[in-house]
């Protein structure tokens, strides 16, 4: 039965928390999804680039997907087994460590998580502060963790955190090189060697306030941030800074690891291994799943150390090596740098014709376009202020023309781009055409003026 949007929409705003987020700037009920679309209660088809928050790596309901948790069905293999193991955990791990560089994968342990990302942090944080037996932590402006304590405390953004009295102590936070709001006021190329040179000179001063991190946590494409990838020759140096002073690196990939930026691993762009990788949302093929995999030196857990009742769900295991697998064998990851090419070149188009983009940026297939307002006249560095209003407005233009797609970065005004990595050339024609007409007529209604979209 299906009693249509209006009915559920009222339904769910009585019950639900008003913590809820999505239904409130993507008002509709879902009933039916495949691939890269999915269907209202209405019967209204849209273009899904949220896809699960980046979850849905090959889309919905992949038929791999589907059909490995029905044999899972079949089978009579337990749902629920703890960290109990079975055929189709050994299948998940060997499929898992197969996808990382090798140097990586043979000192690599693994912890399955309670299964959600910020679980992963919660661990991947335990883990340094067991092994280092310090107790500081350092993560970057921007920064997107979660929304348990520990990484909430770890994530820039303030909204979720200003209610919230007893986060985790001792959390510092660095520069990340966002060269169009450079946080040193530089921009370009400065952006980032100012910010290691910092970083290294932070880490060396005896009075610098700050003890010696247990770990610095940090994701190499900022996702929740405003699509903020971090340049190779930065990352590589964050690498060089950290393992010089016996510092734990931990890459955040819960968004932008398995395939998304056009490399299996977000890290590998640069060439670097880190010591902890926090895993989520792709890998379990669009079931809860998550793990931190990390270096066997830094393994001084004592049983228990972390736990959870869910971390053995067989069917987000077997989903999730059938993804990785057919991936693997599809060439899902470079086809994902492929279309992420034609995206980004395709706003780039869009923001030649329109007057509100202040930058498009991305790798692979997570882009965005940061909605500005040039009427406000442009700072020393050349870049100009958010305008929020406009880019929850270009939102709204675009889901009443089909297409899903969120907002990031400094105050919403980063629209962000995250479609299924089985996403063809024809959808991203079809979304980026959405797009252009959405900008168009939210910069009419929000009164942008003509001469200065040019
Ligand atoms: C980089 C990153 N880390 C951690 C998380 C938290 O994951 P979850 O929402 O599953 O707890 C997210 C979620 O968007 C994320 O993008």
């Amino acid at each position: 039965m299906n009693l249509g949007n209006a009915h559920y929409l009222e339904q769910q705003q009585r019950r639900e928390s008003s913590a809820r987020t999505y239904p409130r700037k993507l008002p509709l009920a879902l009933t039916e999804a495949h691939g890269m679309t999915v269907k209202d209660a209405d019967g209204k088809t849209y273009y899904d680039c949220l896809a699960g928050a980046g979850t849905l790596a090959l889309g919905h309901n992949h038929p791999v997907v589907v059909e490995a948790m029905q044999e899972v069905l079949a089978s009579g293999l337990p749902l629920h087994t703890l960290d109990l193991t079975t055929p189709v955990k050994e299948q998940f791990v060997d499929e898992l460590f197969a996808s990382l560089p090798p140097e990586f994968a043979s000192r690599a342990r693994i912890q399955f998580c309670g299964p959600s990302g910020a679980d992963a942090v919660e661990a991947a944080v335990k883990l340094v502060k067991t092994a280092t037996g310090r107790r500081t932590m350092m993560s970057f402006h921007g920064g997107y963790h979660g929304m348990t304590s520990g990484a909430l405390s770890l994530t820039g953004n303030l909204g979720p955190k200003r209610e919230v009295s007893g986060l985790m102590p001792d959390v510092h936070f660095l520069p990340y090189p966002y060269a169009y709001r450079c946080p040193f006021g530089e921009g370009g190329e400065d952006s980032h060697r100012l910010s290691s040179r910092y970083i290294e000179r932070l880490l060396d001063d005896p009075e610098s306030g700050i003890l010696p991190p247990a770990g610095i946590i940090l994701e190499a494409v900022q996702g929740e941030g405003g699509v903020i990838p971090a340049p190779e020759a930065w990352l590589k140096e964050i690498r060089r800074i950290t393992r010089e002073r016996g510092i734990p690196m931990i890459v955040d990939e819960v968004q932008a690891g398995v395939g998304r930026t056009g490399r299996m691993w977000a890290f590998e762009h640069a060439g670097i291994v880190p010591d902890v990788l926090i895993i989520s949302k792709a890998v379990g093929g669009s079931l809860p799943l998550s793990v931190v995999v990390y270096d066997e030196s830094l393994d001084t857990w004592q049983p228990g150390a972390h736990a959870g009742t869910f971390r053995g769900n067989q069917m987000a295991m077997a989903a999730g090596a059938a993804a990785l697998r057919y991936i693997r064998e599809e060439g899902v990851v470079e086809h994902a740098a492929k279309m992420g090419g034609k995206l980004l070149g395709a706003l780039c188009e869009v923001q030649q014709k329109t007057g509100c983009i202040g930058e498009v940026r991305g790798r692979g297939l997570m882009v965005g376009a940061e909605i500005v307002n040039k009427a406000a006249g442009a700072d020393a560095l050349g870049s100009y202020p958010a305008y929020p209003e406009l880019a929850k407005t270009i939102q709204r233009q675009c889901f009443d023309r089909g297409l899903i797609l969120e907002l990031g970065g400094r105050h919403g005004s980063v629209v962000r781009f995250l479609p299924p990595l089985i996403i063809t050339e024809e959808q991203i024609e079809a979304i980026t055409g959405i797009f252009l007409e959405a900008v168009a007529a939210a910069e009419a209604q929000c009164g942008v003026l003509q001469e200065v979209c040019g």
